[in-house]
């Protein structure tokens, strides 16, 4: 297996952890090349819900290693309280998680500036520091893992970001430090600390990736979020800080594209979406209450309830192509198990697209209106099905149609949580 990558083609959540958790029993490698803690990968082992945020999903396959690249933006708190968790639930880890030493930081300086600037309110952001640790990034002002691991590096870096962040505040410097939780001295310590603590874990993770796949080891690049919370391809401003899409992997690891060899792009069967922006498929009234309910669509890391629509053709299309999916899979077929009819978007009208300039802007897609394609629904349970013929004909016909309108192969659906439940399609 070359470097192969799964990506988010929606807006986060689609079932990503559940499949990489699936190919990762093939690969040596499984490694996180943006986002941070604002993900939230769900995995059920055995009878087991484990929701990883920042260390690699592989990491529950004991033979897997895992690292973290210089594209992430890491808490080191929150991964060494993720690190207590994982090993809690008896899984030997530290000997197989590296962390890039490029990486930037979150510390309480980046989680202070979010909510003092409001961000998180106007975005519905999840509050982890992610915005403004890509905006210190891009400014030159961030600390890096490399700086966490050399005390005097640390804290000169830090005394200079927040002295420059309190006063770019404006409140003081105690309003500064109530909204990062603390005084200065008692975050660079507790940084000190956590800074100790995963130095062993420390490398040049783009040379240790490199040397591995020349040496022919299976590499897996884990997406977080989705492609509509791409930072440059996704409804700015209601996206994440980072690239989701496929050019991330690339920043992100330090790997050249042309070692990324395989692409399997992740779609649910419905659309859902956490925080603001534009839905043009996204139902309203009793019906999303009831679905959401059905379907336990609360936000992994935050538990806020998400918003669900029906899936959009248009949107998938598009985030395929961006990422140049050459396996589309489909997730949580079963949750329309109850919809007497199913409906797609193929496309949207197109006077609006026609006045609208025809691109997918965020302004055109909170006009946009969806022209609907509908489905019979199969209306009982899929959990027990284990193969592509015992689906109902119903379910094959929708998601068939879902992957042509998607413009994908189709490569496996979905059908339950459980390892089992992942069907190859014979589309
Ligand atoms: P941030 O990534 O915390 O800055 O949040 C920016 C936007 O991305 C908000 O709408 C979040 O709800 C969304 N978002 C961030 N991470 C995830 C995720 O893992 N799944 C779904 N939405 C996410």
């Amino acid at each position: 297996m070359p470097i192969q990558a799964v990506l988010g083609c929606q807006w986060g959540d689609e079932g990503k952890g559940k499949i990489v958790d699936l190919l990762a029993s093939d690969a040596d490698w499984v490694a996180r090349f943006q986002g941070g803690a604002n993900a939230g990968h769900t995995v059920f082992a055995g009878t087991e819900r484990i929701i990883l945020h920042l260390v690699p999903t592989g990491i529950l396959h004991a033979r897997v290693r895992c690292a973290i690249g210089n594209g992430v933006v890491l808490d080191p708190e929150a991964l060494l309280e993720e690190i207590r968790y994982i090993s809690g639930l008896g899984i030997e880890l530290r000997d197989r998680l590296r962390v890039s030493a490029f990486a930037h930081l979150i510390t309480p300086v980046e989680k202070a500036i979010e909510t003092l600037s409001a961000q998180d309110l106007a975005i519905g952001t999840t509050r982890r520091g992610i915005g403004p640790a890509y905006a210190e990034k891009a400014a030159r002002r961030g600390l890096r893992v490399e700086d966490l691991i050399d005390p005097r590096a640390l804290r000169e870096r830090l005394r200079a970001q927040w002295e420059e962040q309190a006063r770019a505040c404006g409140s003081g410097e105690e309003a500064f430090a109530a909204a990062a939780g603390a005084g200065f001295e008692a975050v660079a310590s507790r940084l000190e600390e956590a800074g100790r603590a995963l130095a062993p874990l420390v490398c040049d993770v783009t040379d240790l990736l490199l040397e591995e796949d020349d040496r022919g080891a299976r590499i897996l690049a884990e997406g977080a979020q989705g492609a509509w919370l791409d930072v440059d391809q996704g409804t700015y401003p209601f996206v994440t800080s980072s690239n989701t899409t496929a050019g991330g992997i690339c920043t992100g690891l330090g790997i050249p594209p042309q070692r990324v060899k395989k692409i399997y792009g992740v779609v649910k069967a419905y659309v859902t979406r956490v925080g603001l922006g534009p839905f043009p498929t996204e139902f309203t009234g009793e019906h999303a209450d009831r679905f959401r309910e059905l379907a336990g669509e609360y936000g992994a890391t935050t538990r806020r309830p998400r918003r669900c629509g029906w899936y959009d053709a248009v949107l998938a299309r598009r985030a395929c192509r961006v990422n140049g999916v050459d396996e589309l899979i489909v997730t949580k077929l079963d949750v329309l198990g109850e919809e007497e009819t199913i409906r797609l978007a193929a496309r949207y009208e197109s006077g609006g697209a026609a006045r609208d300039g025809g691109w997918l802007g965020t302004r055109q897609l909170a006009r946009a209106q969806p022209v609907y394609r509908e489905f019979p629904g199969w209306r009982r349970p899929l959990r027990d099905c284990r193969a592509w013929s015992q689906l109902p004909a119903e379910a094959r016909d929708y998601v068939q149609a879902l992957a042509r309108e998607t413009g994908a192969r189709l490569g496996r659906v979905s059908i339950g949580p459980g390892r089992d439940q992942v069907i190859a399609a014979d589309a």
